[in-house]
């Protein structure tokens, strides 16, 4: 007897886990490109490989936040339609980063990961997930710890519009550290160099990363990452992409717009948006609602994931999965077969081995 078709009534608890292969792929296909100097032919790896298994996820997902843009690198862009776009197959909205932290794949360093943030709208007319009209946010981003020291207390000092020297004693007192053991995550530019002065003057560590800043911002809220703050200006995708991550977490990540120039700023007012070159964004700003996924692989180590391994036939992929409706983090080690694994690309449209 033929049973009726039931529809299913948490869909993204199956989902999330293609979207984990999308990440998945992504980083093995970054694979042959890891210290070969190349970053664009690294980046569009990592693009064939999640449009690839897109190809095969009945969904309509619309890319709201792409990536490469900045640079113009090979990249996922906003407006791109993934997923099959069956009618009647659940509606997404989607960050995408296919590789953070491309120069460091390029030149074999640690500090990369694939990453991407699933949002179903909830019936509200807001996007789940914020496009930023700038290039660059200015972030601090801190654990939960930190937010329930902030509510107890009443204390509201840890705000991105104060001095770090007037924060650094409020975190370590909400973490029980002392500011000298406290690590604060900077990526390592020119721009940076009044706030890495002004941490160190602190007495607390600075940590300087040469790029990828979605994990630098995540890392806080992970307990046992060895970070404790955040602080810096990096890429606007990347902040609402660590937003994303964050909701699922617990923590927050506090945001500001940052123009590069005059010329962007008008930009922002062209598009009626001069307001929120004021606002203060918290992650609940930037990744709204609780429908929301987050995952990423590993391409190379970084404080929240190990990059790829390979051992003999075998390589080794480290992944997180999470959620912000009930919090759930998996860390998932998978073994794929490199005898048997093929990998689904949009350029083949086939399974293709790696
Ligand atoms: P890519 O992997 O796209 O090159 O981004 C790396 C990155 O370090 C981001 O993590 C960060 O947000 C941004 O670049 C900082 O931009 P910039 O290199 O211009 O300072």
């Amino acid at each position: 007897m033929r049973t009726r078709r039931q529809p299913y009534p948490d869909l993204e608890r199956i989902i999330e886990f293609d979207f984990l292969r999308a990440t998945e792929a992504a980083a093995l296909n970054t694979l042959p490109w890891i210290g070969r100097g190349e970053k664009e032919k690294a980046d569009a790896a990592a693009c064939d490989a999640i449009r690839g298994m897109f190809d095969l996820v009945n969904i309509c997902g619309e890319v709201v936040i792409g990536e490469g843009i900045k640079d113009n690198a090979p990249g996922i862009f906003k407006g791109e339609h993934l997923g099959t776009w069956t009618p009647g197959s659940h509606k997404f909205d989607l960050a995408l980063d296919p590789i953070d932290g491309t120069t460091n794949v390029a030149k074999g360093l640690p500090g990369s990961i694939c990453c991407l943030a699933a949002a179903s709208p909830e019936g509200t007319t807001e996007a789940s997930l914020k496009d930023i009209p700038t290039y660059y946010m200015m972030k601090l981003a801190y654990g939960e710890k930190v937010v329930r020291y902030m509510q107890r207390t009443g204390i509201d000092i840890v705000s991105i519009r104060n001095p770090i020297e007037e924060i650094i004693p409020i975190v370590a007192k909400a973490l029980r550290k002392r500011i000298q053991d406290l690590a604060v995550v900077v990526l390592d530019r020119p721009r940076h160099g009044r706030l890495v002065d002004a941490i160190r003057s602190s007495n607390a560590m600075v940590r300087m990363i040469s790029d990828g800043d979605i994990t630098a911002a995540i890392a806080p809220s992970i307990p046992g990452s060895g970070v404790d703050l955040y602080a810096g200006i990096g890429g606007a995708p990347e902040a609402v992409l660590a937003a994303a991550a964050i909701r699922c977490l617990g923590g927050d990540l506090q945001s500001l717009m940052w123009p590069r120039d005059e010329e962007e700023k008008k930009q922002v007012a062209e598009q009626g948006l001069t307001h929120e070159l004021q606002q203060l964004f918290h992650a609940p700003d930037l990744a709204r609602g609780n429908n929301i996924i987050f995952c990423a692989t590993g391409v190379s180590d970084t404080p929240l994931l190990r990059g790829v391994r390979i051992s003999g036939r075998t390589a080794v992929t480290h992944s997180i999965l999470m959620r912000a409706r009930n919090k759930t983090v998996r860390m998932i080690e998978a073994y794929h077969d490199l005898m048997h694994k093929t990998i689904r690309l949009r350029s083949t449209r086939r399974e293709t081995p790696i």
